[in-house]
């Protein structure tokens, strides 16, 4: 008789909702091609129950979490201790279980960076950047982008108050220019557009000026669909010189989670090119 196996280690997603999410997918793809025994759950979980999912996870065997919308503070929250972006972002996408402590890691702006850097092949560096949206979604994004030196950074939003706590919460990794959408009108074009507002995922375009892109523009949407989204339909119109939806960051940031977990990281190439038309 040949010795039983080990069951393979457990990861999982939480979040709410979280039934339509490619992660399983994805972490099957990479498990598959780094030879790791895995497997990868979703778990649907209300905020009120985000704790008792989590740590009835890790009591079950499980190793890892990814955590998205909207548990990602309560994620930080729960870590006991956490990687250097996940503390400046005070938001984590990544938790990590260890014997009796929990680490908490966010991925998502590293992902956003390697997928505008290394697969769209745009340079932060130098360049003049509009962010919209001063969610979570954005949070994850500002200490990377900062460290990234842009030439400028404007970030915008419908309530301008959310934007100002953010650059004040971000003050120390580099100067955050805010405003109202209104007021982007008076602030020219942009090298890079970011959408990091959900107006899309509730079928909503808000009002952005058009001086906003030139045909240099690199337009690049949070939100991904098997559809055009609202923002990328936006930005095509307008004449961008490039618009795309967010599957590349979706990936790498898989990527990152899954290097922390199994110290193994996947190639992305063929993983997004199976994924994304
Ligand atoms: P997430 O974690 O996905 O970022 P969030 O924290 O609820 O979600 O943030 C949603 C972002 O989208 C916010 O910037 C929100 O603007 P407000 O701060 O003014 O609420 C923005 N947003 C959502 N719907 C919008 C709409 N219809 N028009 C403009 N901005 C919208």
């Amino acid at each position: 008789m040949p010795e039983a196996e080990s069951a393979p280690d457990r990861y999982a997603l939480v979040g709410h909702p979280v039934a339509h999410s490619r992660s399983p997918l994805i972490h099957q793809l990479f498990a598959r091609q780094t030879r790791q025994r895995m497997t990868y759950e979703l778990i649907d979980a209300e905020p009120a129950q985000f704790e008792t999912a989590v740590r009835g996870f890790q009591a079950a065997g499980g190793r890892g979490m990814n955590v998205t919308v909207p548990h990602k503070e309560a994620a930080f929250a729960l870590a006991k201790t956490h990687g250097e972006a996940a503390r400046i972002a005070r938001a984590v996408n990544t938790l990590t279980f260890t014997a009796g402590a929990i680490r908490g890691d966010n991925t998502d702006g590293i992902g956003f960076i390697r997928d505008v850097t290394v697969n769209h092949k745009r340079e932060i560096a130098g360049a003049r950047v509009l962010l919209l949206g001063a969610g979570g979604a954005t949070r994850g994004l500002l200490g990377p982008l900062l460290a990234a030196k842009p030439a400028s950074l404007v970030l915008a939003n419908r309530t301008v108050e959310r934007a100002a706590a953010l650059r004040d919460q971000f003050a120390a990794h580099g100067a955050i220019d805010v405003c109202s959408f209104a007021d982007l009108a008076a602030r020219g074009s942009f090298d890079i557009l970011i959408n990091a507002t959900s107006a899309g995922l509730h079928g909503e375009q808000p009002p952005f000026p058009a001086s906003l892109v030139t045909a240099q523009s690199f337009c690049y949407d949070l939100a991904y669909s098997l559809n055009m989204t609202p923002f990328v339909t936006w930005a095509s119109a307008q004449g961008a010189g490039r618009a795309v939806q967010g599957w590349g960051m979706l990936i790498e940031q898989a990527a990152e989670s899954f290097a922390i977990w199994r110290g193994v990281r996947p190639d992305t190439a063929p993983i997004r090119a199976q994924l994304v038309r």
